[in-house]
């Protein structure tokens, strides 16, 4: 992705409208929140944030929250809804591929974001090495479709993902005590579409 180009400058301002993602980024986090012992010491990173849905829901558990994203106009949305967030925020903007960052988190949530990143490899093992031991990483995408859940794909990189090649890039960058489940079904008139959240560790 181009390090200074907005993609989601047009989407921004009406992000929330749409129930839809509303209800995929609860229904992430329901699966999040069944599966990871959250606690108020916590300080997790949100990759792609965006205007903070995913952050919303989990906020409430733990003891901050760092909002990274590579969208400004993202990133507005998200600034406006601080005082609504249930612990600290902060918002970081990069792009996780291209900027140094430098902090480290006891676990790393993201939600629909990994669709638009090229060198998912390349990913893992920089979300590895931005851990604590013990942390985690709870990361939600669609699974493997037809090129049509998104009417314009610019910026899309993959086309949901296959399950089993994202655990053994997952294995190789280091994670252990890998699952999957699947958080949502989005129905688009002309078909469905699976959402899983995939959760490991760095033990
Ligand atoms: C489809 S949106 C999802 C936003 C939010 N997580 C949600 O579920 O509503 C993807 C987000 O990832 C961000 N993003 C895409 N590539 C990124 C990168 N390389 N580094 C940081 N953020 C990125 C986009 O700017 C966008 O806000």
């Amino acid at each position: 992705m181009k390090k200074n180009l907005d993609l989601f400058a047009h989407k921004s301002k009406n992000w929330d409208i749409d129930s839809t993602r509303v209800r995929n980024a609860k229904e992430i986090s329901d699966i999040i929140l069944k599966n990871i012992k959250l606690n108020s010491s916590m300080e997790l990173i949100d990759l792609g944030a965006g205007t903070g849905l995913l952050t919303y829901f989990i906020a409430p558990y733990v003891r901050k929250i760092t909002a990274i994203d590579n969208s400004p106009s993202m990133l507005e949305e998200f600034i406006d809804k601080q005082a609504e967030f249930g612990c600290k925020t902060e918002v970081l903007a990069a792009n996780i591929m291209i900027d140094d960052i430098k902090i480290k988190a006891d676990g790393i949530i993201s939600s629909m974001t990994m669709h638009h990143i090229e060198d998912i490899e390349a990913l893992f093992f920089k979300l590895f090495n931005m851990l604590n031991k013990g942390g985690f990483i709870a990361l939600a995408d669609l699974d493997s479709e037809d090129g049509s859940f998104h009417s314009d794909n610019d910026g899309v990189y993959h086309h949901g993902f296959d399950r089993k090649m994202l655990a053994d890039i997952a294995k190789k960058a280091g994670f252990k005590n890998i699952i999957f489940e699947t958080a949502n079904i989005i129905e688009k008139p002309h078909r469905n579409f699976s959402v899983f959240t995939m959760i490991a560790q760095k033990v």
